[in-house]
């Protein structure tokens, strides 16, 4: 069984597709040992308690640094043996201490085709709204390992989007979420629990 975390700040529609995945048998041989956030107020919270699942949730505003507060996020992975931590929607960048601790076993879901629009200041509507501005005609989502940098580890997986005539930011992040996000992340959980993708390399 692999033992997973999964980190949130948000909404939590990628965890809710991950919990959907795994009860619809779709991810097999898995479990979500806990949710971690960094807003106690993010509604990812409530999904996982409504699937009852655990929750762990850590204010980077009550510590000095982002080394102490990083090292309190450690003690909660180590201490449950997590063996893949899914960053789904996090909007904290974790430090290179972290990444190295947890070296290819950090997976994240980025809501474009890497290398467009990703890197610093690229998340949430912020992806669409460059993608738009840009006026390229496809777009997607890309899950990849996590690495000191932003948004620079090696992909795993990726799947394109269509953008359509009249699209605004959103309208387009909900098309990318509905045919991307939402498919590959956890095609790719089930892929490292199957190991047919090796992880901790
Ligand atoms: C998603 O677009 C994800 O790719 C990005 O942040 C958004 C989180 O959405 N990193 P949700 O919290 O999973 O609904």
């Amino acid at each position: 069984m692999l033992k997973i975390a999964v980190l949130v700040s948000g909404g939590g529609t990628n965890l809710q597709a991950i919990i959907d995945a795994i009860g619809s048998g779709k991810i097999t041989n898995t479990k979500i040992e806990f949710v971690f956030s960094n807003n106690k107020n993010a509604y990812a919270l409530t999904r996982a308690m409504n699937a009852g699942i655990p929750t762990v949730s850590l204010s980077r505003k009550d510590y000095d640094s982002v080394e102490s507060y990083d090292k309190a996020m450690l003690s909660e992975f180590k201490k449950r043996d997590i063996e893949l931590i899914v960053l789904a929607g996090f909007l904290h960048n974790l430090s290179p201490e972290f990444t190295e601790e947890y070296k290819g076993r950090i997976i994240n879901i980025h809501p474009s085709l890497i290398p467009s629009f990703c890197g610093k200041g690229f998340y949430g509507l912020h992806v669409h709204e460059a993608a738009l501005e840009k006026g390229v005609k496809v777009t997607g989502a890309t899950v990849h390992f996590v690495d000191a940098g932003i948004d620079t580890g090696r992909i795993i997986t990726q799947k394109a989007v269509y953008v359509e005539e009249g699209d605004t930011p959103e309208t387009l992040q909900r098309r990318v979420m509905e045919n991307a996000e939402w498919i590959i992340l956890p095609e790719a959980i089930n892929k490292i629990a199957a190991g047919e993708i090796r992880i901790g390399e």
